[in-house]
């Protein structure tokens, strides 16, 4: 059977994107990563991804004059890849309403937080400085609204006492490494609907 076919969206280190391209490099895994792109020319991701012998690209936001010119420049890229899923891995940039209603139901993102709590930038300091006892990470679909969509997936992660924010940072990215490829496998085995807010999972047995 042909695998799902994957783009991986990075502004940064990557360390999802070694995730997800780990578990499909596994022959049994549905799917396959077809390109890796990055927004910054300089992310440390894109030459891990090149390590892997992904195809990569690099479509820098700072030499579009708009955000409409640049995510049409993205679009070419995973197009031609053949993309059928994108998944956001610290992809630093909002992607347009546009852009979201282009690809229906078809973009997931991984977020450190337990959504709907903390959305948004330094997740992890605010979950300590809230004082919450327990954090973790989120697989959701993207919607326009930023962190907002479907949940299918999360992990909850106690907060230590003296937590600091690297430390908890840390401890939630080893599950979101856990996380995140097993999303894709469902969504690549066509578990995954969406019933309004809910994401139901089927259990593979035509349920
Ligand atoms: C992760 O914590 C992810 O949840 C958030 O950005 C971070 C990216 O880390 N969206 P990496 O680039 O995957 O290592």
């Amino acid at each position: 059977m042909s695998k799902l076919q994957v783009a991986i969206l990075i502004s940064g280190r990557g360390s999802n994107m070694e995730s997800l391209a780990t578990a499909c490099a596994e022959e049994s895994f549905p799917a396959a990563v077809c390109v890796v792109v990055s927004n910054r020319p300089e992310a440390e991701g894109v030459e891990k991804a090149a390590s892997f012998g992904i195809d990569t690209a690099i479509v820098d936001h700072t030499r579009f004059d708009s955000k409409a010119a640049f995510e049409e420049a993205l679009i070419a890229v995973l197009e031609r890849h053949g993309t059928e899923l994108i998944c956001l891995a610290g992809f630093m940039r909002v992607l347009s309403e546009g852009f979201v209603k282009g690809f229906p139901q078809q973009i997931l993102n991984i977020h450190p937080s337990l959504l709907p709590a903390f959305p948004g930038l330094h997740v992890q300091r605010k979950a300590i400085d809230h004082g919450v006892r327990y954090s973790g990470c989120t697989v959701h679909f993207v919607v326009p609204e930023v962190d907002a969509g479907p949940i299918v997936m999360q992990a909850v992660v106690p907060v230590e006492q003296d937590d600091s924010e690297d430390g908890l940072a840390a401890r939630i990215l080893e599950q979101e490494h856990l996380i995140y490829p097993e999303a894709v496998k469902l969504f690549a085995e066509g578990r995954l609907h969406i019933e309004g807010r809910r994401v139901h999972i089927s259990n593979g047995e035509g349920d």
